[in-house]
C-alpha cells in the first residue's frame, strides 16, 4: 500500500525547511561557540526536525529525549502535561536547547520549561520550534530559534502527524479535509 500525497496541501516545501534549517543551525552555532549544547528533543513531533538540526550544527552536542503529551486545554486548564518518558537526568547544568515541532497554545513548553528551570538547574536554556501559531497561543514562550509562524491551520508531515500518521512526510502540508 503506497502513500500518495492527494489529500494534502504544501504549505512548507522541502527546500524551504533545509533553508530555514541551515539558518538556525548558523545561529545556534555563533550563540553558543566554544560551547558544548545539549539537544533536549520532544517527542513524538519534534523527531524530524531535531534530527535535521543538529546535523546541520557544528558544535560538540548531545542529544536525549522526552515524550510529552498535554492533557488539552479544553479539559484541563492547570497547563500540566503527561510524562510518557521522563526528562533525562543528565540534562543537568547543561547549556540545553528544547527542540520542539510547534508552540500552538504553548501549554506544553511553558510546563516543561519551568520544570527544567525549577529541576535541573541549566547553564542555559533556549527554544528550538520549526512552527508557531501566534494566533493559538496562551502562554507566550520565548522562542529563539523559530522556523516559520503560520496561520491557524491543522499541519502535518515533517514529524507533525494526524492521529499518529503522516509524521513521515518531507514536507509541511495541510490536511484538505480539516
Ligand atoms: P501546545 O501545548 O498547545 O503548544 O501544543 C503543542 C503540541 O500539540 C505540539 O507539540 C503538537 O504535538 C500538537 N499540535 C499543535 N498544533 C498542531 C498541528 O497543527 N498539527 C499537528 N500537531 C499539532
Ligand atoms: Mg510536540
Amino acid at each position: 500500500m503506497n502513500i500518495n500525497y492527494n489529500d494534502l496541501d504544501v504549505m512548507i516545501d522541502e527546500d524551504q525547511i533545509q533553508e530555514k534549517i541551515a539558518e538556525l543551525a548558523h545561529k545556534i552555532s555563533i550563540d553558543f561557540h566554544n560551547e558544548e549544547v545539549y539537544f533536549l528533543c520532544v517527542l513524538k513531533g519534534g523527531l524530524i526536525f531535531c534530527s535535521d538540526l543538529m546535523r546541520a550544527i557544528k558544535l560538540p552536542l548531545e542529544v536525549g529525549f522526552v515524550s510529552v503529551s498535554s492533557y488539552g486545554d479544553k479539559t484541563v486548564s492547570s497547563g500540566e502535561v503527561i510524562y510518557k518518558s521522563p526528562i533525562p537526568e543528565e540534562i543537568k547544568g547543561k547549556n540545553i536547547i528544547v527542540v520542539e515541532d510547534i508552540v500552538d497554545s504553548g501549554t506544553t513548553l511553558r510546563a516543561l520549561l519551568t520544570k527544567i528551570r525549577d529541576e535541573y538547574s541549566p547553564r542555559a536554556l533556549k527554544v528550538a520550534s520549526l512552527l508557531f501559531k501566534p494566533s493559538r497561543n496562551i502562554h507566550p514562550i520565548d522562542i529563539h530559534y523559530l522556523g516559520f509562524k503560520i496561520e491557524d491551520k491543522f499541519v502535518v508531515g515533517y514529524g507533525l502527524d494526524y492521529a499518529q500518521k503522516y509524521r513521515n512526510v518531507p514536507f509541511i502540508g495541510v490536511l484538505k479535509k480539516y
